[in-house]
């Protein structure tokens, strides 16, 4: 029921400000707001797919996905994005927003042609939403993560036969090619 009210459409250029709001109320913090607006403008994070989720016309949730590809893999036709961050408003929260968003994202990437989405993220919350872990399929972080937070790589393959077919490691957009980004 509360679903039926939330309205997703692709974010502009004119609607930066509404994006960064969502970010930093959703985090409590500019962090992730300022690494959207770098992400935003960084060439080689394209093409990007940026999407804002509105409850009575309120900017209340945000997902980004920016380009990225497999390390020595010269396949044209394996398409990579990376899902960071998601960001859902703290009032807004746990109301399905943040799964409508994502599987929103997922549906226009493959039909764009993209393969494998990558995020790192909270281990209890993606895999609810079809992502499984990435490192033992054989997909490795940019730069290498604590043991401890192995789980919270994850990929969701949005054409099946992808996995098992390839494998490396995922040099992500020159923003996000941070170690400290990688940690958890
Ligand atoms: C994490 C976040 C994106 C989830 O979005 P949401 O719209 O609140 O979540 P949904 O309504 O789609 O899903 C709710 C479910 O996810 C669970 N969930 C929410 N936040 C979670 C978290 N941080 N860790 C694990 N599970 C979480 C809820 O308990 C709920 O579980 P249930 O369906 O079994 O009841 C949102 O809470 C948020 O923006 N948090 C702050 C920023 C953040 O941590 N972003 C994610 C970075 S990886």
């Amino acid at each position: 029921m509360i679903l039926q009210q939330i309205r997703i459409r692709e974010a502009g250029d004119s609607d930066l400000n509404d994006v960064l709001c969502v970010e930093r109320l959703a985090f409590g913090r500019d962090e992730e707001a300022e690494l959207v607006r770098e992400l935003l403008r960084d060439p080689s994070a394209k093409p990007i797919l940026s999407l804002l989720a509105f409850k009575d016309d309120l900017p209340v949730g945000h997902i980004l996905f920016t380009k990225a590809h497999l390390e020595h893999c010269h396949n044209p036709a394996i398409e990579i994005a990376i899902l960071a961050p998601l960001a859902i408003v703290p009032d807004a929260q746990k109301r399905g927003i943040g799964g409508k968003l994502i599987k929103t994202g997922l549906e226009l990437l493959s039909k764009s042609g993209v393969g494998l989405v990558f995020v790192l993220g909270h281990p209890e919350y993606y895999p609810k939403h079809g992502f499984q872990p990435a490192g033992c399929l054989g997909f490795e972080t940019p730069y290498s993560i604590p043991q401890e937070n192995a789980i919270a790589w994850m990929v969701q393959a949005l054409r099946p036969e992808i996995i098992g077919s390839v494998f490396g490691k995922v040099i992500c957009a020159n923003t996000l090619n941070k170690p400290e980004y990688w940690r958890e």
